[in-house]
């Protein structure tokens, strides 16, 4: 949909209106860190002060696994379970819509958190493939934080959440995940000057702090 309203008007709207079109990308800031790291805390929190919209690949892959009739929810449910990487066709997907979705619906709101995304190398392939001409990817927030430290915050959260993945089982094959498919991704990020990293081991607010300098600064 952004190419097509490029492609159609770009060549002949005068060049101030015409770069006002190309804000209009989407602009997307990835929120990384383990499991428990506080990324959905803060995105929330970051929603009620900023023009962002707020997608979290986990809540979009859950709500498609309980979508009557989806091919994919017996899949999803095995992938979260078992704390892996759910094949990135199925994600993009459930992103690009959204995204679609949201910026047909309100095109003032092209600022994205994606949250939980890109997970591994799979997953950035896959935005590279599909969105990479179609969005800007600004900077990564990491919200890093002690393995023991998201163990147990998920286990308190698992007390009530629902999640079939908050209990020690999955939580340990998470954090093995996000070890070795997850941080290799920041790093790569961060090889670019990407990454702007917070430490999210202290209390919410603290953490908050934070995200809001570096989000008046360059957000
Ligand atoms: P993530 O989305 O990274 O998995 P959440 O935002 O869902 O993490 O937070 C995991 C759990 O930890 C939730 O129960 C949340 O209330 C709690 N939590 C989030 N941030 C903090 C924090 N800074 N200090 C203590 N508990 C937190
Ligand atoms: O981010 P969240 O904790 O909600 O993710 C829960 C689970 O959803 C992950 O452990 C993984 O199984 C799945 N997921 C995924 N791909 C993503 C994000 C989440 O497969 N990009
Ligand atoms: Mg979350």
């Amino acid at each position: 949909m952004f190419g097509r309203l490029l492609g159609n008007v770009s060549h002949r709207v005068p060049s101030c209106l015409n770069q006002v079109l190309l804000t209009m990308k989407p602009q997307v800031v990835f929120v990384l860190g383990g499991p428990g790291a506080g990324k959905g805390t803060q995105c929330s929190k970051i929603v009620e002060s900023y023009n962002y919209t707020h997608l979290s690949a986990g809540d979009l892959l859950r709500a498609e696994r309980a979508r009557e009739g989806s091919e994919s929810g017996q899949l999803i449910d095995n992938f979260i379970k078992e704390g892996k990487i759910v094949p990135v066709e199925i994600t993009i997907n459930l992103l690009r819509k959204a995204i679609d979705e949201t910026m047909q619906k309100d095109e003032k709101k092209f600022r994205f958190l994606i949250d939980g995304f890109p997970r591994n190398e799979d997953n950035l392939q896959g935005w590279t493939r599909v969105m990479d001409d179609k969005a800007d990817v600004k900077f990564v927030l990491f919200f890093d934080c002690g393995n023991e430290v998201c163990i147990n915050r998920c286990l308190e959260r698992g007390k009530s959440s629902g999640r079939t993945d908050d209990n020690r089982e999955s939580l340990e094959k998470r954090i093995q995940t996000y070890l070795q498919s997850t941080r290799p991704i920041i790093e790569l990020y961060e090889k670019h000057g990407k990454v702007r990293t917070i430490d999210a081991s202290r209390c919410v607010d603290e953490v908050f702090a934070d995200v809001k300098a570096i989000l008046d600064k360059e957000g």
